[in-house]
């Protein structure tokens, strides 16, 4: 480097620390709201099947090559991977535009996240102030969200203005965080926050478990029948390809596993820490928040209140329709619902909040590293480019623009940034380097059948998701065929600002390492 760097190189405070802020990546929205969705749409309890084949051929050897290849770029002070890939693959000059993928996805998934994420702010206050307490049926409950969201305009709101405050108070909490930095910032927020989180969530699995049977007029309509409908497995389902697309695809997303942001979390551990037990233990937490907590709040406690013909259309109403319509309904129907209804909606908020903050991290470190900026200057940089962009997703989202920013960040993106880390992980580095490189100061030893796996079977897997994904879904989203022709210019719109986004951060690589170059040089 030709300049000495503004700031000393942050570190994590401690090993636990590191631990929590990945597991705080890791449990969000996910966990609580797309993964019930995803099981009980595609097979119920038969869903597990290709859900941990994806776990265990995927996920956790994903999340062992970012801890591993992060953990090495960052020994050579490159937090990023632009900067990371290219110590991994020192003679290629192309590698490092790759790289761009894993700044641009999180990035995008922050913008549209951050704007999930403040809903759950603004319905926990509803929740506590009792604003939406006139609404007791679906349709109601339904109205209300779609009036927050300034899709319509009815009697509970008459403009976006209470999503747009929402939105600032949480965006300017996400900053202030990155902000404060590595240690103070994340490693804090994240250690405190799942705690919280933990206790907010078992505590809601308590209540749902112990709601019995609400209507007596109805036995059948109980929790540990809501349990059976969410876990009884229709085997059958296993035989279509979205079953485990969809497996897939929950992995990746749950797991925060192909965005980029653990390899620059992992970049600032020490060259002897421990990175094989600490993803392992990373991962593990995820999926008991996951399966354990997510799979035994949102769809039991529809089925108890609502039973089974509702929560099957529920379900397929996606998401947010569970989150968001159903959950507040079901709370006010038990006692202490209004205290349930806010520790829900709060404690989503705050594992959006972990999630949120690890998506920004990637492009205000790469500023730092590439452009030697400070901390303060590279988060107000990132915090105007952002900003721009979630209005995009505010004011269009009923045009589309969330969902087409979430197939290219959430989908397109990572599967095709996983294909790369493995590629470079396994045979670009070799096999041999990098299983020494995994094990280098591990607590573990990893078996070694996943030698064969992150070789073999990994890259494999990754392909057949990549072409049958392409064939389903890719091909007709990329031509608009599922797009209402209305829609067509704000998709194409958002389109040609990603396309600009991805190519002004692709020139930022090039920049920074003419600079790079011409500083070494100069020396
Ligand atoms: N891993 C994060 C989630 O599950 C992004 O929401």
């Amino acid at each position: 480097m030709a300049e000495p760097r503004k700031e000393p190189r942050e570190a994590w405070g401690s090993r636990l620390g590191v631990i929590l802020a990945v597991a705080g990546s890791a449990v969000g929205l996910g966990n609580f709201l797309r993964f019930p969705v995803q099981a009980a749409k595609n097979g119920g309890g038969a869903f597990m099947i290709p859900y941990f084949i994806s776990f265990l051929l995927l996920g956790l050897p994903l999340m062992w090559i970012e801890w591993t290849i992060g953990r090495f770029g960052g020994g050579f002070e490159r937090s990023t991977a632009p900067g990371i890939f290219e110590t991994v693959w020192q003679k290629n000059r192309f590698i490092k535009y790759f790289g761009v993928i894993g700044i641009f996805g999180p990035t995008i998934i922050f913008v549209y996240y951050t704007y999930i994420e403040s809903w759950l702010l603004g319905y926990s206050v509803f929740a506590l102030t009792g604003r939406y307490a006139s609404c007791t049926d679906q349709p109601s409950m339904a109205a209300f969200l779609k009036g927050y969201q300034g899709l319509v305009q009815n009697e509970h709101f008459s403009g976006i203005g209470p999503a747009y405050f929402f939105f600032l108070v949480t965006f300017a909490v996400n900053i202030l965080v990155i902000w404060v930095g590595l240690r103070a910032g994340i490693e804090r927020v994240c250690k405190y926050g799942l705690l919280v989180l933990f206790i907010l969530a078992i505590a809601i699995v308590i209540r749902v478990a112990t709601l019995g049977t609400p209507d007596p007029g109805r036995p059948e309509w109980n929790v540990n029948n809501g349990f059976g409908f969410l876990w009884n497995p229709r085997w059958a389902e296993l035989k279509e390809a979205k079953v485990w697309l969809a497996a897939a695809g929950q992995i990746f997303f749950t797991l925060s596993v192909g965005f980029g942001v653990i390899l620059t979390y992992a970049s600032y551990l020490r060259r002897r820490d421990d990175v094989a037990l600490s993803g392992l233990t990373a991962s593990t937490a995820n999926e008991f928040a996951e399966v354990i907590l997510g799979g035994s709040i949102v769809i039991p406690a529809a089925f108890a209140i609502f039973g089974p013909q509702v929560t099957q259309e529920i379900a397929e109403g996606g998401a947010f329709n569970l989150g968001f319509v159903t959950m507040p309904l079901v709370l006010q129907k038990v006692a202490f619902g209004q205290f349930f209804a806010f520790a829900w909606f709060f404690l989503l908020f705050i594992a959006g909040v972990t999630s949120s903050i690890s998506l920004a991290l990637p492009a205000v470190v790469f500023l730092q590293d590439e452009f030697n900026l400070d901390r303060k200057t590279a988060s107000i940089l990132f915090a105007i480019v952002t900003f721009n962009l979630c209005q995009v997703v505010i004011f269009f989202n009923g045009q589309g623009a969330l969902d087409e920013m979430d197939f290219w960040g959430g989908t397109f993106c990572v599967v095709l940034f996983a294909m790369i880390e493995v590629v470079l992980f396994a045979w670009v580095f070799g096999m041999d380097k990098a299983w020494s490189e995994l094990h280098s100061g591990s607590d573990i030893r990893i078996p070694r059948i996943y030698r064969f796996i992150i070789k073999y079977i990994t890259p494999l897997f990754l392909v057949l998701i990549l072409g049958f994904w392409f064939v389903q879904e890719g091909w007709p989203t990329l031509l608009l065929e599922k797009t209402p022709a209305e829609n067509v210019p704000y998709v194409i719109g958002t389109r040609v600002l990603l396309i600009d986004l991805f190519a002004a951060l692709a020139f930022l690589v090039w920049l920074a390492w003419r600079k790079r170059h011409n500083g070494e040089a100069a020396r």
